[in-house]
């Protein structure tokens, strides 16, 4: 492909990257999960525009991880990744379906993985995409398979809920140290953008701390806690938010907690994709966000 440019992406490219992203990962769910809607529809806005803010903010607070590929003057692939402190995340990788398979992925990966050559840690949130995979294992990243939980909560089992409360802006240093325990580096800036998006719970007692995000139906977005303990307390919070069938996702083994409380509030068990780690083990009590990780 002579005509293949590989540059830094800017906030003006986010839009295309966007719809470029809703193409790709539409193709990707009809081909791995065979599903043939007789009208299949793009991402739509309610899921555009937050997609849109978040790599806009990423592109603000560390352009040098985002690249773009344009092809006849077309924006054809896109990776976008950030280092926060000493960890470098990827939050989404994409081509063009059609121009898949022919080596455009690596070089957009290899010019994402130099921007994070300074870092000890790395994490990738992976579809289960084949192509994705032996990208992430060539680059050296472990794969952890990520399970989900799926299903309606049994109230009946419900705990009380305890020592759980609403979260705010005033609790970004709690979150932050938290996360460099459980993660190895904070969200900083991400913790900002988080608030805006979800209402935050948060549990701190003189046992342990911990925090999650769920979004307005109550499905985790991102749950973090020093202790076990902790952790289940915020999910059956999470849980009890619920209303009709609801998923939890991005669940490694070693958060065998997370599996137990499923368990208990009879959620069915499901797999999908891996989590690609670098320099870290997989973080726990932790469910990452698929993007902010
Ligand atoms: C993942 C993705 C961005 C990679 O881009 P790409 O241009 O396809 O990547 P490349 O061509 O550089 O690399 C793909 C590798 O998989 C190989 N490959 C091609 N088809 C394959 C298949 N069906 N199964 C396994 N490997 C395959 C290629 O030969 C290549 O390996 P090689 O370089 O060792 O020969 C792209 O495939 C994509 O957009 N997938 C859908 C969205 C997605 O899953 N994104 C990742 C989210 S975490």
């Amino acid at each position: 492909m002579t005509d293949l440019v590989i540059r830094p992406m800017t906030t003006d490219d986010v839009p295309a990257a966007e719809r470029l992203s809703a193409v790709g990962f539409l193709e990707l769910d009809q081909r791995m999960f065979r599903r043939d809607w007789p009208d299949p529809e793009l991402r739509p806005a309610a899921r555009s525009g937050p997609w849109i803010t978040r790599t806009r903010h990423i592109v603000e607070t560390d352009p040098g991880g985002c690249w773009v590929a344009e092809y006849d003057g077309e924006l054809v692939g896109n990776a976008v990744s950030f280092n926060r402190e000493k960890l470098w995340c990827l939050a989404t990788y994409v081509v063009r379906p059609g121009l898949q398979g022919q080596g455009l992925g690596k070089q957009l990966l290899d010019a994402a993985l130099e921007h994070g050559r300074g870092a000890l840690r790395g994490m990738i949130s992976a579809s289960g995409d084949p192509k994705a995979v032996r990208r992430y294992r060539l680059a050296g990243f472990s794969l952890e398979p990520q399970m989900f939980l799926k299903g309606t909560v049994d109230r009946s089992v419900l705990p009380v809920i305890e020592k759980v409360r609403d979260g705010s802006v005033g609790d970004i240093d709690l979150m932050d140290s938290i996360d460099r325990q459980t993660r190895g580096a904070a969200h900083g800036p991400d913790h900002g953008l988080m608030l805006g998006f979800w209402p935050l719970l948060v549990s701190d007692t003189s046992t342990g701390s911990g925090y999650a995000y769920l979004d307005d139906k109550g499905a985790v977005q991102l749950l973090a806690a020093t202790n076990r303990r902790t952790a289940a307390r915020l999910l059956w919070a999470a849980l009890a938010a619920t209303d009709g069938e609801t998923f939890v996702s991005h669940l490694t083994s070693a958060n065998e907690w997370a599996v137990d409380v499923g368990m208990a509030a009879r959620l069915e068990l499901h797999q999908e994709g891996y989590l690609g780690l670098r320099g870290m083990k997989p973080p726990a009590p932790y469910l990452h966000n698929g993007a902010l990780l």
